[in-house]
C-alpha cells in the first residue's frame, strides 16, 4: 500500500470510531494536514448528522465550509468530544511531533478543548524516540534569533522556516538533530523559553487513541 492509502485507511477508520457517537449538537475539533484532510472529505455524506466543526487553521476552515459543514469559533462552542488530526510523529505513550504544516498552536488549541483526541497517522510516522522529525516552534517574529540561541543551549540546530507565517501572524524555527527522550519535561522547557508562542510537541496532552496506517490493517492503540 501506498502511504496515501494507508492515510485514507487511517480516515476510514476514523469516521467508524466516532460515526455512532455523532448527534444533532455535536461540534467535532479538525486538525490540520493532509490525512485530515481525508478525514475532512469523508465527513461530508455525515453533514446532517452532526452541527459542525471547530478547525485548527484556516485551510482546514475552508475545506470544511466548501463541504457545506458548518465552522464554529472555539470560543462559543467550549469543548469538543473528539479532536482528530494527523501527527509528523508518534510514539508508543502516543505522544506526538506535530506542526510541519505550521499549524501547532490552534492544534494545540483545539485539542487542549477536546475529551478524547484521536490521532489518524500512517505507520511511517510511528518512532520509538521522537526527533528524527525536525520540532517545529511556533515563535513571536521579533523574538526569533534570541529563540535560537536558547534552542542552541539545548542541544538542537534552529532552522528559520523562509517565506512561512503561521495563521496567527508567527513565524516557525524547525529544530533538527534534537532527539527528545523526555517528551513532557522538553515540550515544558521550550515553552519557557520568553517569545515562544508555543512548541510542536504534544506530550502534556498526547493522543488517547492510535489509528496507525499499516499493511496489514489499522492498528488501533488506546
Ligand atoms: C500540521 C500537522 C499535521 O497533523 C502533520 O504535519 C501531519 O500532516 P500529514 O497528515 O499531511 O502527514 O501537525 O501542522
Amino acid at each position: 500500500m501506498t502511504q496515501d492509502e494507508l492515510k485514507a485507511a487511517v480516515a476510514d477508520a476514523a469516521i467508524k470510531e466516532i460515526e455512532s457517537k455523532l448527534e444533532k449538537d455535536t461540534v467535532l475539533g479538525i486538525g490540520t494536514g493532509s490525512t485530515a484532510n481525508l478525514f475532512i472529505d469523508r465527513l461530508e455524506p455525515l453533514r446532517d448528522r452532526f452541527k459542525g466543526a471547530v478547525a485548527s487553521s484556516e485551510a482546514s476552515a475552508k475545506r470544511l465550509e466548501g463541504l457545506g459543514i458548518e465552522v464554529f469559533e472555539l470560543n462559543s462552542v467550549g469543548t469538543v468530544p473528539f479532536y482528530i488530526d494527523g501527527a509528523d510523529e508518534v510514539n508508543t505513550h502516543l505522544h506526538m511531533i506535530k506542526g510541519g504544516g505550521a499549524a501547532l498552536t490552534r492544534e494545540k488549541i483545539v485539542a487542549a478543548c477536546a475529551e478524547r483526541f484521536i490521532c489518524i497517522a500512517d505507520g511511517s510516522k510511528h518512532v520509538t524516540t521522537l526527533g528524527e522529525f525536525p520540532l517545529p516552534v511556533e515563535v513571536i517574529p521579533m523574538a526569533r534569533s534570541y529563540v535560537a540561541r536558547e534552542l542552541v543551549k539545548m542541544g538542537a540546530d534552529p532552522v528559520y522556516r523562509q517565506g512561512v507565517v503561521t495563521d496567527n501572524g508567527n513565524h516557525i524555527i524547525d529544530c533538527y538533530d534534537f532527539m527528545i527522550t523526555d517528551p513532557v519535561a522538553m515540550e515544558a522547557r521550550i515553552n519557557a523559553i520568553v517569545g515562544v508562542v508555543t512548541n510542536g510537541l504534544f506530550a502534556a496532552r498526547g493522543a488517547d487513541i492510535l489509528l496507525l496506517g499499516k499493511e496489514n490493517g489499522v492498528e488501533r492503540v488506546a
